[in-house]
């Protein structure tokens, strides 16, 4: 497996999107580009640099004993808890030395296919701002804290490394097909809300999970949400919900079991047998599924966010 790739050729450019491939009305800022690069990281206040100190340490609280090892040796590689908002240069240069990667600060959330060119070219987009205080809690659009602090440690590991660039370039075949959603899905049941085993037990890698307060608990330990191994096919039918806790984790045995399940899979012929809109619910559990906990849905069924159902 090549670690320090060289992706390029067919990746070198960002990709054209087919005209009856949907995507996000986002607006580019005036001061951004083609790449939605920002000219440079932002300088955080001293005000800002405690709200990432903050939420790094109630973070640390919980992770400990439930983020994946991996994650775990990546802050200490990277010396993330060392006070303040990171320096994405100093990032970039221990993560080049490391796996080839670097972090480059965007404006917001941008359009699949420039974030899918970044990736393929072992570039990870972080945002150039942080959340406040009032958002302390939760705040839907990715800060800093997020995407620093959630994915930048794994890009420590090789294989992990190498499985995120590979997320990239499949966007150009799942453009081609026109199934973005598809895709979306992938990601967001591995990268963002993944589970692992480790030595018998489960632990966290997903991003979404380790840079909030409230998901880790529930999604290791609460009755309420199905937690089921990882098969893509299936994954790729889910829906998912993006503004409450999921109803249902997908768990892999390794990064390498990740990475063989996508990397060597026939996505032509995937995508070729795939609906336009989404097969399953995301609380289904179904007949293939290789289930570790049935869930309750009780947390769901109760209401979810927003109602007085207790995240259990
Ligand atoms: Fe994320």
């Amino acid at each position: 497996m090549a670690t320090l790739a060289q992706p390029p050729g067919e990746f070198a450019a960002i990709p054209q999107v087919p005209a009856d491939v949907f995507t996000a009305p986002l607006k580019r800022p005036p001061q951004v580009g083609e790449d939605w690069l920002e000219p440079r990281q932002r300088e955080y206040s001293s005000d800002e640099d405690v709200v990432w100190n903050e939420l790094f340490a109630r973070q640390m609280e919980i992770l400990p004993g439930r983020a994946c090892g991996a994650f775990m040796a990546g802050l200490q590689k990277l010396h993330l808890g060392s006070g303040g908002v990171p320096d994405f240069a100093r990032l970039s240069e221990s993560l080049a030395r490391l796996t080839g990667w670097s972090v480059v600060p965007v404006p917001m959330l941008i359009p699949d296919h420039v974030f899918f060119w970044h990736l393929a070219n072992r570039r990870f987009p972080a945002g150039n701002f942080i959340r406040t205080r009032e958002t302390f809690d939760y705040i839907q659009e990715p800060d800093v804290f997020h995407d620093v602090f959630g994915h930048v440690p794994l890009l420590t590991d090789p294989v992990f490394a190498d499985y995120m660039q590979e997320y990239g370039k499949a966007g150009w075949k799942a453009m081609r097909y026109n199934r973005l959603k598809a895709l979306g899905a992938l990601y967001w049941y591995t990268v963002e809300f993944g589970l692992i085993e480790e030595a018998g037990e489960l632990r966290i890698y997903g991003a979404g999970i380790l840079s909030g307060p409230r998901e880790a608990i529930f999604a290791l330990e609460g009755q309420s949400p199905n937690r089921i191994m990882l098969n893509v096919d299936r994954v790729m039918r889910t829906d998912y919900v993006i503004d409450d806790l999921q109803p249902t984790y997908f768990v892999i045995e390794s990064f390498a079991d990740l990475y063989h399940q996508t990397v060597e899979r026939d996505f032509d012929r995937l995508y070729r047998s795939l609906n336009p809109g989404f097969t399953y619910a995301n609380s289904a559990v179904i007949e293939v599924d290789d289930v570790l906990h049935r869930g309750t849905q009780e947390y769901h069924l109760r209401g979810g966010r927003g109602s007085d159902a207790t995240p259990a």
